[in-house]
């Protein structure tokens, strides 16, 4: 078995053998500096030429960036590594002598780069963030695990429209057709009148035209279900679920924050309740701080900035007008022109991270919005289903992780935070 550089500090003054890739080098006459990498860390292997045969010395000179290769060698602590430690190299056997590697350790353009992604990824900045990535996964799994929440699957291919109809991804299904889903929500509803609480963690698509920093056209959503719950009892998830991943982040990335020169200052004040502001008082705010704004107006990137700059932590922003959001949220009984809704924004000028809502349980009134926003009723005959045989009180969520994961690493752009974006103009690599 290989040895992993993560694991070279309880092997400190033993021979061990690593399978690596060559990251930069450094030679100077009779000694060389081999930045290997094997996925786990980083580690400087040392090779002096009066101490290996000239076979190695002469393969450890010709290596060229991102060669493959296995490495055997003395473990070393040294005070002066970033890692801590060094490898006296005494053997290494190439794998593969690499063609030149376009992404030289120079700056490159961005398109270059995406262009580039299957091999970007290997870089230190990169893998720290996918790194970040599984962190929040796993600590928005661990939390709704233990909060009595059970994994539910919701479909990819549906045959009708979640969050509106103008950004769906049409297909064929045989002779029917089909759209890849926009959220599994609907589906999330019945499996909580089934299991109590439930959530979903999956691939979305939105055929949006949208180019921006917040926008992907595949996305990965975690949305949770409940049944019993009302909507502020929802924000209370909400705030509490976001502050343990926050707080797990920081206590199990730290490497990976500083490599990428995050201040983590904002995220240390992550920590539950989070302040919240009705969609009322964020026109006024905007309007008082001179950006004219009309009720009923949806926010754009500007507005939610502008909002989340008067608090130091993830703000919601509640009760929107019932007219611009979803056709799904209930109307709050004293006002229904409003709805019991709350989108999350993120601090920083991150913009929405999570949209809610307490969900409608009257059959009637559900019927009644299928007409108005003309949606066919029978694709959604089944929906309609958990209205009738015991519908009640319910609210849920959709915390998108992608901008959930710009945020925390402090990241320009979404297109970063998934290994293979999928973008108005790119589908590959
Ligand atoms: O606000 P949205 O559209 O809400 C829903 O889809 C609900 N059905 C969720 C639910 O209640 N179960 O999307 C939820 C979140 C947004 O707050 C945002 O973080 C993210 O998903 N999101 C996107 N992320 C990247 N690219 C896009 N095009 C996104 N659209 C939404
Ligand atoms: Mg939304």
């Amino acid at each position: 078995m290989l040895t992993s550089i993560k694991q070279v500090s309880s092997h400190v003054g033993e021979s061990v053998k690593l399978g690596a890739w060559l990251y930069n080098k450094r030679s100077s006459g009779k000694i060389q500096f081999l930045q290997l990498r094997d996925g786990t860390g980083y580690i400087q292997g040392v090779l002096l030429k009066k101490q290996v045969s000239p076979e190695v010395w002469e393969q450890a000179s010709k290596l060229t960036q991102e060669s493959s290769l296995y490495v055997e060698g003395t473990i070393r602590a040294d005070d002066r590594a970033p890692s801590g430690y060094e490898m006296d190299v005494t053997g290494l056997e190439v794998i593969q002598q690499a063609d030149e590697y376009p992404i030289s350790l120079k700056e490159h353009g961005v398109e270059f780069l995406m262009d580039h992604r299957h091999l970007w990824i290997r870089s230190r900045r990169q893998s720290a963030i996918l790194r970040v990535r599984a962190a929040i996964i796993h600590a928005v799994q661990d939390w709704l695990n233990k909060a009595g929440f059970t994994q539910v699957d919701p479909p990819v291919l549906t045959p009708s429209s979640c969050e509106g109809t103008t950004n769906l991804f049409h297909t064929k299904y045989f002779d029917e057709d089909a759209y890849l889903t926009q959220s599994g929500q609907l589906y999330m509803e019945a499996a909580a009148l089934a299991l109590g609480r439930a959530y979903s963690f999956g691939p979305t698509f939105r055929a949006e035209k949208s180019k921006t920093r917040r926008h992907l056209i595949e996305f990965w959503m975690i949305e949770p279900e409940m049944a019993f719950v009302n909507h502020e009892e929802s924000l209370r998830i909400q705030e509490e679920m976001l502050s343990h991943v926050v707080q797990h982040v920081l206590a199990e990335c730290r490497s990976e924050l500083e490599v990428l020169e995050r201040d983590i200052s904002f995220l240390e004040k992550v920590k539950a309740p989070f302040p919240r502001i009705s969609y009322d008082e964020a026109v006024e705010l905007l309007n008082r701080e001179g950006m004219a704004f009309t009720w009923g107006d949806d926010f754009g990137a500007p507005h939610e900035t502008k909002i989340a700059e008067s608090f130091d932590r993830p703000v919601f922003i509640t009760n929107y007008p019932t007219e611009i959001k979803a056709f799904y949220m209930k109307p709050d009984p004293e006002r229904p022109e409003v709805a019991l809704c709350a989108d999350l924004i993120a601090p920083e000028g991150y913009g929405e991270i999570i949209g809610g809502s307490q969900r409608i349980d009257d059959p009637a009134l559900l019927e009644q919005r299928f007409e108005e926003h003309q949606l066919p009723k029978e694709d959604y005959a089944w929906y309609l289903d958990l209205r009738k045989y015991g519908t009640v009180p319910h609210s849920g969520f959709g915390l998108g992780l992608e901008r959930t994961v710009a945020w925390i690493c402090g990241l320009d752009h979404v297109r970063e935070t998934i290994p293979f974006p999928r973008m108005l103009n790119r589908l590959y690599p």
